[in-house]
């Protein structure tokens, strides 16, 4: 979604801004826009990316009072006059947005009817029409801009600036993360601690329904009924340099082969060896409570949702109770009864997921148990949940999901072990899926090392039209997840289906344009797997297989060769070759692998 950062203090602000966009640009990457106060507002905003404001920013735009915005088009084409700041007609008030105003047409019509000229398409103008209207009545900026909060509906995180007040920004939040970083003598805010963390570590997070004025001596907090709220900073425990490519030509390439790191650090102190059990500390449950739990109902959107599906079978495979994964979306939208002996586990990487967010809102507002399994500390998610698990992955760049997909799988795999030793895994069990985890980054950094070979496979096959991802319970959401990386990244069609269902509808696809990738783990489906490979082969289909023994190779057209771990735990390897197999279609297909089209990161809106 579009991405936010505001300063005030002693320096030039335009730099700051610029800078911060920059690692923001993940948010939304279709245009760009900056205004600093200095003597009245200055604007410049460009359709396009950061690196071309940077580059109509002139040498002389002083000012250390300033907000700057990336937009990812909602409401009006991506163009000069759609990008963010937003301006009312006597160029007072300076606002930049994230996310939807619903009411947006209706006010826009009033204001017009009134003589209000407008020069954008976009919902977010309203507001600075609206602030400048109460900014004249109420006299502060922060009055001003809670009256036009309360006249819009829909989510916002926004940054406003008046060119009548040079040394105050106002910030507010509903449904859109605002993120306020405390400096020495000066303030920031942002949409993510991205954005900050090269100038300060000390963050405090915006909840929803409140707003911030930001001088840079300090900041003070209030509810929308102006009423002060007490706020204690956190320190972030990510620096600059995780956001730097660290020498790899893409995030993605790097957030790859950061896994086997990032794995064992969402191990790391987790694995007991005495009782072969996991230690979980942030899950606030305890035994009694895991006990009276009968299913559990796991939620999140794209990559997420998918780690949830591997979740659930490993929720089901080890403690033996019923478990399912449903995007978040749908969820939250079909009324969803909620039980009492139901555990719910939401997952997101952002932690700021609009659906997501949402639905968990929806499970707490009915009285559901929610558990977070969440890579960023401290964002809305995590916040709203009753307890979880925070996957320490370091942050995560690239708009594909990799490192936090792998991370969750390996979460989920801690909490299906904590559950089936509650329950009834035995101890030998246990101790069987504790070692095969610790074996996980050694094999991560073994399938890492023959990118060679998988990027010539992907070379291969990238000029193909289609591809169809194959795999059977196991090796599903395996495939699921690889189709999604691939069409994200490549743009190349991809379908994952079920191998089972190949022969009930999508079989009529295959022949030589349609090659399939086909997930085939050493487990108790091997034969039915092999057959499948026979049946796709017969009809002139190619197939690349991603599996365990090397003998069946020959029933496929080409072959990874993925180490074994656990039946249980071998999603998590397979996995690996997928990721490397899409974005190597990608790079030789010349696409812009870390910020595909039309996608974003952090998608914060519905
Ligand atoms: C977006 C991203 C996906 C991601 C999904 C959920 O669609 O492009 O890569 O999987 O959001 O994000 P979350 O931060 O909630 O895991």
């Amino acid at each position: 979604m579009c991405g936010i950062v505001a300063y005030v203090g002693p320096k030039d602000a335009a730099p700051i801004l610029l800078e911060g966009l920059q690692r923001l640009e993940y948010r939304g990457y279709d245009s760009a826009g900056l205004a600093v106060v200095n003597r009245g507002l200055k604007v410049r905003k460009v359709k396009g990316r950061v690196a071309d404001l940077a580059a109509a920013v002139p040498a002389r735009f002083k000012g250390g009072l300033g907000i700057g915005h990336t937009r990812w088009a909602t409401h009006g084409a991506p163009s000069d006059v759609n990008a963010h700041p937003h301006l009312d007609g006597a160029e007072r008030i300076a606002v930049v947005h994230n996310g939807i105003l619903e009411n947006a047409d209706e006010i826009r019509a009033k204001l017009v009817a009134d003589g209000v000229d407008f020069v954008s398409e976009t919902d977010t103008e309203v507001l600075a029409h609206l602030i400048a209207r109460a900014v004249k009545e109420t006299g502060t900026l922060a009055d001003a801009v809670r009256t036009a909060l309360k006249a819009v509906v829909g989510t916002y995180g926004i940054a406003v600036v008046d060119a009548e007040r040079p040394g105050e920004v106002v910030v507010a939040r509903n449904g859109s993360p605002i993120v306020i970083g405390i400096g020495e003598k000066e303030m920031f805010a942002a949409s993510d601690v991205a954005a900050l963390v090269r100038y300060t570590r000390q963050v405090v997070h915006l909840e929803d329904g409140e707003l911030a004025v930001l001088k840079a001596d300090g900041f003070h907090t209030f509810t929308m009924d102006a009423r002060e709220t007490a706020k204690v900073p956190l320190t972030v425990d990510w620096d600059a340099g995780h956001y730097d490519t660290g020498g790899y030509e893409h995030y993605l390439l790097k957030e790859i082969n950061e896994q086997p790191e990032t794995v064992a650090r969402t191990l790391r102190g987790r694995i007991d060896d005495r009782f072969h059990i996991a230690h979980l500390g942030g899950l606030n449950l305890t035994p009694h409570e895991t006990r009276a739990f009968r299913r559990v109902k796991i939620i999140g959107c794209g990559s997420a949702y998918y780690s949830g599906q591997i979740g659930a079978q490993l929720i089901e495979e080890l403690a033996r109770i019923p478990a399912d994964a449903e995007p978040a979306s749908e969820f939250r939208y079909r009324n969803p009864v909620v039980e009492h002996d139901t555990l719910y586990v939401a997952i997101s990487q952002s932690g700021e997921t609009y659906d997501t967010l949402a639905a968990v809102q929806e499970l707490k507002r009915k009285g559901g148990r929610v558990l977070g399994i969440v890579n960023t500390v401290g964002s809305a998610i995590a916040r709203e949940c009753d307890g979880g698990i925070y996957l320490h992955a370091g942050p995560e760049v690239s708009v594909a999901s990799t490192k936090a997909f792998t991370s969750t799988a390996v979460a989920f795999a801690l909490l299906a072990l904590h559950f089936g030793r509650v329950h009834d895994l035995s101890p030998a069990d246990g101790r069987r899926i504790c070692e095969g985890l610790r074996r996980l980054p050694e094999q991560i950094r073994e399938i890492l090392g023959r990118e060679e070979e998988i990027a010539a496979l992907a070379r291969k096959y990238a000029d193909r039209p289609s591809m169809m991802f194959v795999g059977r319970v196991r090796g599903y959401p395996v495939a699921r997840e690889g189709a999604q990386k691939l069409k994200e990244i490549s743009y190349v069609h991809a379908e994952a289906y079920p191998a089972s269902e190949l022969k009930h509808g999508p079989l009529a696809l295959i022949g030589p344009d349609m090659p399939t990738v086909a997930v085939v783990p050493d487990d108790e489906l091997l034969d039915k797997n092999l057959t499948t490979l026979g049946e796709i082969r017969a009809r002139g289909g190619q197939v690349l297989m991603v599996g365990h023994r090397m003998a069946e190779a020959k029933l496929a057209d080409d072959c990874i060769v993925v180490p074994k771990n656990e039946v249980e735990l071998d999603p998590i390897l397979l996995t690996i070759p997928l990721q490397l197999f899409a974005y190597h279609a990608a790079v030789a297909l010349g696409r812009d692998v870390d910020k595909p089209r039309n996608l974003a990161k952090s998608v914060t809106v519905e």
